[in-house]
């Protein structure tokens, strides 16, 4: 019988590097021979990138917050049902930039709308899917969007003010307060090298409490 894949997802406000952290993560689960694929949210099968498009677009008319809720979860279930779990069922562990917790994060602490109406769509898609593992880049708002702003012209959501980031970040703490079992807060203001260590370590640690 197969094993289940693990189901880890990174998540942070802008700027705090999990691109380069996936990226590590990725190495370091093929240097102890485990089979793992690289995806992110919005997006990961063509449909889904093609919301993302339509949610990160900068555009003049205002966007309401259902409407961004609803099409983060018509993203997710796209690419949570055709890709996510047939690759966590065949075995494979699956890394994803941002699942849900960013739902939490940025529609919830961002936009102000309830907890309550995002588990209700959270248990709709997904049933009881959630990810085995959380890690948590954490990093000061302002650090992070003076490196966002240097990647070039900003999206929809990179446009917004240093508060609705402090709110992001906020609720991201408070989640992980909640769980700390799954939540792994990183410090991500620390240099390049420690918080690779620390990444690649918890890698480790994910595989050897396995076994
Ligand atoms: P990225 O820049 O990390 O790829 O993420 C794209 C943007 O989408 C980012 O600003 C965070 C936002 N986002 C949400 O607002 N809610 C979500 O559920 C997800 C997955 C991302």
């Amino acid at each position: 019988m197969t094993v289940r894949g693990r189901f880890i997802t990174f998540e942070g406000t802008e700027g705090v590097g999990k691109s380069t952290q996936i990226a590590n993560a990725a190495d370091t689960l093929k240097k102890l021979d485990i089979d793992c694929i690289v995806t992110r949210e919005p997006g990961g099968t063509p449909m889904a990138e093609a919301i993302r498009e339509l949610l990160l677009a900068p555009r003049d008319e205002p966007v309401n917050e259902l409407t961004e809720l609803l099409l983060m979860f018509a993203a997710r279930a796209q690419h949570l049902h055709t890709y996510i779990c047939p690759a966590l069922e065949q075995g494979q562990w699956v890394l994803c930039d941002r699942f849900t917790d960013a739902t939490f994060a940025y529609q919830g602490g961002g936009r102000g709308v309830s907890s309550e109406r995002i588990a209700l769509l959270e248990n709709l898609v997904q049933g009881d899917v959630r990810p085995d593992h959380v890690v948590l880049l954490d990093a000061p708002v302002e650090t992070g969007m003076v490196r966002a702003r240097q990647r070039g012209a900003l999206d929809r959501f990179e446009q917004e003010t240093v508060s609705f980031f402090q709110r992001i970040r906020d609720t991201y703490l408070a989640r992980a307060a909640v769980e700390p079992s799954r939540y792994n807060i990183v410090d991500a203001s620390a240099s390049l090298d420690q918080v690779s260590r620390r990444v690649s370590e918890l890698m480790c640690k994910f595989q050897s409490d396995l076994l």
